[in-house]
């Protein structure tokens, strides 16, 4: 008798043919991420979930699901997946890291650039049909090349985020606890945070939401920052305080502010940063073109596919 498998998305490409060849699927079809009382009645009987970010996946989840035997979700992050709980109860863990690094770091990239040179004003000035003339004093930005950048978590993404800002002439900086080689490899300098925020024109949060990184980005570190400064955000929400930023950006302690993540997600239309001219928010598009999302639900098939037969992943994660 085959498997039966929670699939919470229809994922790009044919990765569901491949679910479909391997185990029984129950596919959530509808508007929007899956309701938690429709994931709660399905999981009973499963022994694979194939999710994504949208997803807690909790002791509460866990308990409902006595077969379940592995997890996979089509999310490099996992700060969704209680880690401690599917290790006591022997679940594997597959996410889809690598596929999406450097989909991503282009997204910091097309941010930062955004941000920092005020683009979203410059298509609102043309669209709302106030471009009379050329000026010299337009919309000044602050440039990119040959700047500072403070990168706060130096792993994969923060590397390829790092050999962008290489290849703009910038002086890179990280924090972290490890000091990395290949950014070292590129010149790049790890920094205790404080002084992080205060030498850098632009910084990047690029580190995983962990109870130690939740709003690791305060008033406190926005204080320290640059007035002139850029700050991205790419990890996750929670990462930055909001209120604080919101504060930071009408007060004039930073420039300009880029997200491709929000605490919430979706951000509330009427929410104080969606209407600020200095703050350009895009909805988690992080890794969103069709190659990488193909290749994040293909390797996420993969991992839920080794895990029912019992196989090591392709790319577990860890538990410990
Ligand atoms: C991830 O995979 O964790 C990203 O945030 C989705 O693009």
């Amino acid at each position: 008798m085959k498997d039966h498998v929670v699939v919470t998305l229809v994922p790009p490409g044919d990765a569901i043919e491949r679910l479909h060849d391997e185990a029984e699927l129950w596919v959530w079809g509808g508007e929007g991420a899956v309701p938690r009382s429709v994931l709660l009645n399905e999981i009973p009987t499963a022994s694979g979930l194939y999710c994504t970010l949208t997803e807690q996946i909790d002791e509460e989840l866990l308990d409902a699901a006595p077969h379940l035997r592995v997890v996979s979700t089509m999310s490099v992050g996992a700060d969704h997946i209680d880690r401690s709980a599917c290790r006591d109860r022997g679940i594997a863990v597959g996410h889809t890291p690598d596929v999406l690094t450097e989909t991503t770091a282009d997204t910091a990239f097309a941010l930062l650039l955004a941000a920092a040179r005020r683009l979203s004003e410059g298509i609102d000035y043309v669209r709302d049909g106030e471009w009379q003339r050329w000026e010299p004093e337009l919309l000044f930005g602050m440039d990119v090349h040959g700047t500072v950048i403070g990168i706060i978590g130096m792993g994969r993404i923060g590397q390829a985020v790092a050999r962008r800002a290489k290849g703009f002439g910038m002086s890179i900086v990280y924090s972290g606890h490890r000091q990395i080689d290949a950014a070292d490899e590129l010149g790049a300098r790890r920094v205790p945070l404080d002084t992080l925020l205060g030498s850098s024109d632009h910084v990047v949060v690029a580190t995983p939401l962990t109870p130690q990184t939740h709003h690791l980005i305060d008033a406190g570190a926005l204080a320290k920052m640059k007035p002139t400064a850029t700050l991205v955000n790419i990890s996750r929400g929670p990462t930055v305080d909001h209120t604080a930023l919101a504060e930071a950006l009408d007060a004039g302690w930073i420039a300009a502010a880029g997200l491709d993540v929000t605490e919430p997600e979706p951000i509330p239309p009427d929410h104080p940063l969606v209407t600020m001219p200095n703050c350009t928010i895009i909805p988690h598009l992080g890794s969103s073109t069709l190659r990488t999302r193909i290749a994040m639900a293909d390797l996420a098939a993969e991992n839920l596919i080794a895990g029912l037969r019992g196989k090591t992943l392709p790319a577990p994660l860890a538990l410990s």
